[in-house]
């Protein structure tokens, strides 16, 4: 008779009251395990596949100017982004906002394969159901004809949907603790999007696109020389309101939004003529927004309702609904941070790689998930090292003076990398470890098999074992090739319920998003390097742990992430992304 592992008998026990023991209850319940994958349909319901567009019927939309690569604002070389202050900052207008919009939502392509036509876009997506919806919350801005509201983000019209008006005076006094041009930029999640292919496992996923999206949005904001920051220290209730997901009777027939985040995007420059003295009473920002405020800014003229995505909705999956109540962020905070008051000293070194040079508008176009490896492709180590540098957070420094993207990050790292090696020159294949903040070492090292090495290997990881890791790494990601016929890939361990029971429930989502972030900077340095990356949302959790012989729930894998040379699907047709809009010019 089989024994019944411990933490399956945690997820069958009564239902827990206490919201951390119930999203932990959730993530045990939700694993998948070779024998048995977790609860989902088991076959697609293709009647009632989810309308991967949402739109806002009565909601006026603004269609934002379809701007070819070479027209201004033309994006700064990829490796720029990279380097404080080396990106122009330009000015908050309609083509600056849809410069933004196209690099962080918007789609990059259509396929075609038979009689079947989908969408990609900048952002990537579990199953390519985009359960992601954007928003952004403008003041009145000079020499914009756009009023001030809060506008959701269509991105099949490439165009802002105008959700309510804003009186500019209470957007004002709302926006007056930050920089000087600076807007609201919200992300939502449609649940059923991915749960209708996979069913239990769905909040998992919603959550990791939240985190791609924060992060091709920080990148977006990055070409334009503009500054992001994630307001998390606001309750959810808040969040709701302000990007009306809570105004029920426009979502009646429709799928509920659940409201993820929101962050405050400012075009630098600003910040360096408030140095100068124009608003010097200001050298710290708010990671919160006034409850009060948005509560007086709501009271405002409301369009739209939401339209129906799935005509029927087959199965509900409660679990879903019981996590996503559970990690509800119910307590604000009242934290800060400072604005730097000189100028920061450089984040990079001047990059040296291939791709480095190219527009970063190209690396982000041609951004795509590999479907397939070539077994082959080897990547050189100083590939392999700069990508390690470009996830290390920078915990040492000041959070506005740390690395992009982590500068938008109000947290020190919770994630880590277990590397499989496979191609790697110079590298012995095997498995190493990224520990991204050297405060960690000795808790990861504690949770782990006391017997692994930790040789230090030069540059960063840790060596763990040598060895042939390939078949392993394919075997615990749901058995795809796409894990082991790459020249690296890994799991990202997340510090999981020692700081779930520390930091409290709502904590669960934000792991998933910080190895969302991860992910999307290493989906376009893939790209940049001559490569290409995958995430993979699909993997055997516990398995996974047995490689390391992780203690119980100290650490848990969240997200695989491949990167290597890829082999492109010849049967499939390349669409330009808005060959179906008709701007009429
Ligand atoms: C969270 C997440 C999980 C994913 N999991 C897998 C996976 O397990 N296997 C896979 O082949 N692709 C996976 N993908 C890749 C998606 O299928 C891909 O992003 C989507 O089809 C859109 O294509 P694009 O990335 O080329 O735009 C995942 C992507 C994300 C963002």
């Amino acid at each position: 008779m089989s024994q019944e592992h411990p933490q399956q008998a945690a997820a069958d026990k009564p239902h827990p009251t206490d919201p951390i023991d119930q999203v932990m209850r959730y993530h045990i319940q939700t694993k998948h395990h070779f024998n048995r994958y977790a609860r989902s349909l088991g076959y697609l319901d293709w009647a009632n596949q989810p309308d991967p567009f949402r739109r806002y019927a009565g909601a006026p939309l603004i269609p934002l100017p379809l701007l070819k690569a070479d027209e201004e604002p033309v994006s700064p070389p990829y490796r720029a982004i990279y380097q404080h202050g080396a990106v122009l900052c330009q000015p908050v207008s309609f083509g600056t906002l849809s410069r933004f919009f196209e690099f962080a939502l918007a789609l990059s392509a259509w396929k075609r394969a038979g009689e079947s036509e989908w969408a990609l876009r900048s952002n990537p997506s579990s199953g390519n159901l985009h359960p992601t919806e954007g928003y952004v919350v403008l003041p009145h801005i000079n020499g914009l004809e756009l009023k001030p509201g809060l506008y959701h983000y269509a991105s099949k019209e490439h165009g802002l949907e105008l959700r309510a008006e804003f009186v500019a005076e209470h957007m004002a006094r709302l926006l007056a603790p930050f920089p000087q041009g600076a807007f609201l930029f919200g992300l939502t999640s449609v649940h059923w999007r991915e749960a209708w292919k996979y069913g239990e496992r769905a909040f998992r996923y919603c959550n990791h696109d939240v985190g791609h999206a924060i992060g091709s949005a920080r990148i977006a904001a990055a070409t334009l020389g503009w500054n992001m920051l994630l307001l998390d220290g606001m309750e959810q209730n808040t969040v709701a309101m302000l990007l009306g997901t809570n105004r029920f009777d426009d979502f009646r027939d429709a799928e509920p939004e659940h409201p993820d985040c929101v962050a405050v995007i400012w075009p630098v420059e600003e910040v360096r003529s408030k140095e100068l003295g124009v608003r010097s009473e200001k050298n710290e920002i708010p990671l919160f927004l006034d409850p009060t405020l948005v509560k007086e800014l709501v009271q405002a003229p409301w369009h739209g309702k939401a339209n129906q995505l799935s005509r029927d909705h087959g199965v509900h999956w409660d679990v879903i609904d019981e996590v996503a109540e559970a990690s509800w962020k119910v307590q604000g905070d009242k934290s800060t941070v400072r604005l730097p008051l000189s100028r920061p000293s450089p984040w990079r070194e001047e990059g040296t790689g291939e791709g480095d040079a190219a527009p970063a508008g190209q690396i982000i176009r041609q951004r795509r998930s590999a479907v397939a490896f070539d077994g082959k492709t080897s990547i050189t180590s100083a590939t392999f090292f700069r990508m390690m540098q470009l996830v290390m957070p920078g915990v040492e420094r000041p959070q506005l003076e740390r690395p992009m993207p982590w500068d938008l990050w109000p947290y020190d790292p919770a994630i880590h990398l277990l590397l499989f090696v496979h191609r790697v020159d110079g590298l012995t294949p095997g498995l190493y470890f990224l520990v991204r903040d050297p405060k960690k070492l000795t808790f990861i090292q504690e949770a782990m098999n006391p017997e692994l090495s930790w040789a230090l290997a030069p540059g960063a990881p840790h060596e763990l074992l040598e060895g042939d890791a390939r078949r392993l790494a394919a075997q615990v990601s749901c058995h795809q090739d796409i894990a082991g016929d790459s020249s690296f890939s890994f799991g990202m361990l997340a510090e999981f319920e020692g700081l779930l029971r520390e930091r409290g429930a709502w904590w669960y989502p934000r792991l998933f998003w910080e190895s969302g972030l991860l992910g999307q900077v290493l989906y376009l340095e893939a790209e940049a390097a001559g490569v290409r990356a995958t995430g993979i949302g699909c993997f055997f959790d516990d398995p996974v742990h047995e490689i390391v012989a992780v203690k119980s729930l100290s650490l848990q894998s969240l997200y695989h992430f491949t990167i290597g040379g890829p082999v492109e699907d010849r049967r499939l047709m390349t669409l330009p992304p808005y060959a179906h809009v008709n701007r009429g010019s």
